[in-house]
This record gives C-alpha cells, structure tokens and sequence, in this order.
C-alpha cells in the first residue's frame, strides 16, 4: 500500500528550523535570567510582548512628553515595579530602602541608556568601570575644601557682573532670567574649574547657552524614550545632524581653552609631573597629559562636561529659585530679612553663607521639586533590600527620584512649595537617603558643595538688591506644571520675572 507522506519544501525547513532555534533561545534565555524573571513575575508593571518587551508604552515619546510619560508610568506602578525594555530588565523603583541598598553596595556601574550621553563627550558621567575610576580620582581632589576657596575672587567678580546687569530689566514688563543666570554659571565655571575667564556675561554668549540647552535636551530625549533607535534611523531623521551642530558650537570654547592652558604651562613652564597642593581641575588633568595617561582630546571632553554639568544644573536650580520666590511673595521677604541680617556693608560674603539657613531651606525645596527626576544603575553584584526582595546581577535600576521627593511619608505638603520641610527639626526627623538631590554613593555628585555654595552666594547676592515678581500666579500642585526634561526640569513656560530695585 502506497503511504503519501507530504513532501515539504525548503521554505518549510527554514520556517520550522527558525521557529525552532527562537523556542531554544528563549527557553536557555529563561533558565539563564531565572532570578530576573521571577522577580520581574513578582512585581507590578506592563505586560511584555516579546522581542520589545513593554517599550511599546514609551511610543510616541518626545521631548515635550518625556516627563509626564514617566510621571503616568510611576502613576501606574508606585513603589517598586518591574519593566521589561525589549529583552532588557529593570526595576523601577521610588522606594528609599532600594535607593539606599543600591547606593550602599559596590554597584557603580550605570546603565546602557549612559552611552548615549557619548554622542556629546566620552567622559567620567557616561564612563564605565576602571575607566571611570580613573577619572573620578582626578576629579575628587578638586572639589576638596582647600581647593573650594580658591574660587572666593571669582564667586565676587562674577556675582556682582550677574547683579549688575539685572539693572537693565529693572521696572521692565518683564524677562527670562534663565539665560542671563546660566551666562553666570558658565563664567563661574570657565574660572573655577578650567582657569579661564571666558566673560560670557560681558560679551552676553546667548547662542553658547542656548546651543547648549537643546543638544542636552535632545539627547535626555534620546536616552529616555526608551525605544532604541539604531543609530541610522537616527541619523535618517536628521536629529543626529543637529545635535553634531550643536555640539560643535559649545564644544569650540573648551578646546580653545585647553589648547591655551597647555600652551600658557608650556612657557611658564609649569610642566609638572605630579600634582602639588590644592590645584583646579584643568591642571590635575593636564598632568595626566604630561604623564601620557589622557590625551588632549580626552581632557577636552572631560572639560567639555564640567562645563555642561557644572553650569546647567546650577542655572536651572537658581532660574526656578528666582521664579519661586517670585511666585512666593512671603518666602521672598523671610528670605531677604534673613539675608539683610546677616550681610555686613551691603555685602554678601561668602564666609557667612552658614548663617543663611533659610535661604539653604528654599534650595533645597528648589532642588526637591525640580532636581534631576530620574537616574539609574546597572546591577552587577546581587543587591540585598530585605529579607523578601534581592535584586540579582544583571539588572537595571531605574531611580525615580522625582517620586522619592514626593513621597508622602517623608514630605508633609508633597506638592507645595514648603521650604519648612527643610527647618533643622525637620531634616532631622527624616530618614537617611529620603532626599538625595545629588545623588549617593561613590558616583554621587562631586559638585555637590561647589553647586550649593555658588547657588546660595547668586540667590542671596541678588535678593538684598532686588525683589522678584511675576503676573503668573502660583499652582495648587507643583507637579501640575509642565516641564521638560534637561538634566533636571526645565519649566515649558519658561522663567519669565519681574524686577524692581530694593
Ligand atoms: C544643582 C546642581 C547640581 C545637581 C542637582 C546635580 C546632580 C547630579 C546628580 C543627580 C548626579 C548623578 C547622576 C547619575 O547618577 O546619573 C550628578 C553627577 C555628576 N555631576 Fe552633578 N549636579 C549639580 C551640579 C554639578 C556641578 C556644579 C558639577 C561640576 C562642577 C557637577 C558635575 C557632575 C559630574 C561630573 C557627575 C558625574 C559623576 C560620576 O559619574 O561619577 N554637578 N550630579
């Protein structure tokens, strides 16, 4: 008897032999990732699709949905949830106890999402293991107190241009202060860190600033939108393009610096070949050019990003204070009060700083609302939290940051502008790691002091001159606000104020 078994074509043996080779990856995917997955079975979020996992609810993510994207995401999932971005695992999380766990453990590395910082500069904040050890033993050393006041003359000269210039808006209908701040904080920074005075104040550099806002918030917009564009279809859009542009622009100031600085060592003759005493960071790098460990291109994107992450993030965080103390009449005045109290000659001096404790109490409010909302850690050695809950190597953790500061069992008027959150009594009844607007651990922010210091030095130096208002009225919840996201948030209405003479 003839059996008729069905012939199969090729097409058919490619098409089961395919399928085949997808179960066995998933199914050895599976046994590898077994702690990763049960943990992920464990915990609340979107469900994932295989392949794009739950990216697909970050679809449609731009840089004007970015923040609120995420805000539904912690809506949705408070606590501790899991999330699966294409076959990559995360935990989000806006929980204290897994901050401080993650913090406290050896777990330094950051995750995937940083590479995309090196589209603007290969440097210590995209920089991975021993590299960024390296480099982060250069940098410690400059923001030592010895080395902080150096920085006095300058923190006077800059100040009083900033203050100066103000002048020209007095009795005026009104102005962004963003730009004229960030041309300080550029200023500040140019002498403080890389030893130059580049006078972006006197010689207003409106293009720098704003060159550099956009290229920092294209790429937030790149690394947060969490679908991965492969780098050709980036380019295809032509953002790619425009970010090189920009970057350009805000690069060209730290190159013609650091070609000056070695050339000015070169003839004094400072070629040195370890450091000696309290010197600024340009210097401890360039003796690393000197011993051949850097090369000139690297030191200039180290510098490159001092010069970003040092005047943005104190740029925002001064603009916002302007505007909430505008918006915040009464706060204002407590403020100045204090400030007048405590300054000698009409003057502010940066050796009485410690005596402003309520105008510290309004940056730190500042920083709680409108710091850096999100960061994150790759995991790569098993992290304890409790006795239920380890999160195994190989992990990423997404730290909501926003949401830890907005925590109702830390904050008493989460969504208020409340500086009294800040009283001593206040900060010492709340638990370790409950606000960390800088960040902890080894990779916490080395220009911690040098941000507090300078913004305190701005904010003070500018409320005994003038007083701020504004015609917008105050919401009923901060978080309403629209923002955006560069580094930290970055109000869409912008920081418009007025001012008048004191
Ligand atoms: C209000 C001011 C500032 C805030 C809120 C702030 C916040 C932060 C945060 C949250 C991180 C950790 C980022 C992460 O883990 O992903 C960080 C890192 C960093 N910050 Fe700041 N920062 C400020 C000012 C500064 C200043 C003034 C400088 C330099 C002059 C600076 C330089 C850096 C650098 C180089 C890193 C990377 C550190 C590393 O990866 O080891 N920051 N900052």
């Amino acid at each position: 008897m003839d059996v008729n078994i069905p012939r199969l074509k090729i097409s058919h043996i490619l098409w089961i032999c395919l399928i085949g080779a997808l179960v066995i990856r998933a199914l050895y995917q599976r046994w590898k990732y077994r702690r990763i997955y049960s943990l992920l079975a464990s915990l609340p979020g979107p469900v994932p699709l295989p392949f794009v996992g739950a990216s697909y609810i970050f679809a449609g993510t731009t840089r004007n949905n970015i923040c609120s994207k995420f805000k539904t995401f912690a809506k949705n999932y408070p606590g501790v949830a899991g999330l699966w971005e294409r076959e990559e695992p995360h935990v989000v999380t806006s929980s204290r106890e897994v901050f401080n766990a993650v913090l406290s453990s050896g777990n330094v590395e950051k995750t995937y999402h940083y590479a995309y910082f090196k589209m603007a500069t290969r440097s210590m904040f995209s920089a991975f293991g021993a590299e960024w050890r390296f480099l982060r033993n250069i940098v410690n050393p400059s923001f030592r107190t010895n080395v902080l006041m150096l920085f006095d003359d300058s923190f006077y000269h800059h100040g009083e241009v900033f203050v100066h210039q103000l002048k020209q808006h007095v009795g005026g209908d009104g102005f962004d202060i963003f730009i004229p701040v960030h041309l300080c904080t550029i200023d500040m920074i140019c002498d403080n860190m890389i030893g130059t005075r580049i006078r972006a104040q006197e010689n207003p550099s409106i293009r720098l600033s704003t060159a550099m806002l956009q290229a920092a918030e294209m790429i937030h917009e790149r690394v947060y939108s969490l679908l991965l564009w492969p780098d050709f279809v980036y380019s295809l859009t032509g953002k790619r393009k425009l970010i090189d542009k920009l970057l350009y622009e805000c690069q060209c100031v730290p190159r013609e610096i650091v070609e000056q600085r070695i050339k000015e060592r070169e003839t004094a003759g400072l070629k040195r070949q370890h450091s000696e005493g309290p010197q600024i960071y340009i210097d401890s790098l360039l003796d690393k050019l000197d011993t051949g460990d850097l090369t000139k291109d690297h030191i200039i994107s180290e510098v490159f990003e001092m010069f970003v992450a040092g005047s943005i993030t104190t740029a925002i965080t001064n603009a916002w204070a302007f505007k909430l103390l505008a918006l915040y009449p009464d706060v204002q005045e407590r403020a100045y009060q204090e400030i007048k109290e405590n300054c000698v000659d009409g003057e502010v001096r940066l050796s009485d700083l410690s005596k402003l404790i309520y105008t510290e109490m309004i940056i730190k409010e500042t920083l709680r609302h409108f710091g850096a909302p999100l960061t994150s850690r790759y995991i790569t050695e098993d992290v304890q939290v409790d006795d239920k809950m380890t999160i195994p190597a190989g992990m990423n953790v997404f730290m909501c940051l926003h949401e830890l500061h907005h925590d109702p069992k830390y904050w008493q008027r989460p969504g208020e502008f409340y500086p009294e959150h800040f009283s001593p009594a206040n900060e010492k009844s709340r638990p370790k790691g409950a606000f960390i607007p800088f960040m902890g651990g080894p990779r916490v922010c080395p220009g911690n002091k040098y941000a507090m210091r300078s913004m305190k030095f701005l904010i003070a130096s500018t409320l005994l001159r003038y007083k701020l208002s504004t015609d917008e009225k105050p919401p009923k919840d901060l978080r309403e606000m629209d923002y955006r996201l560069v580094f930290m948030l970055f109000p869409s209405s912008g920081f418009r104020v007025k001012i008048q003479q004191r």
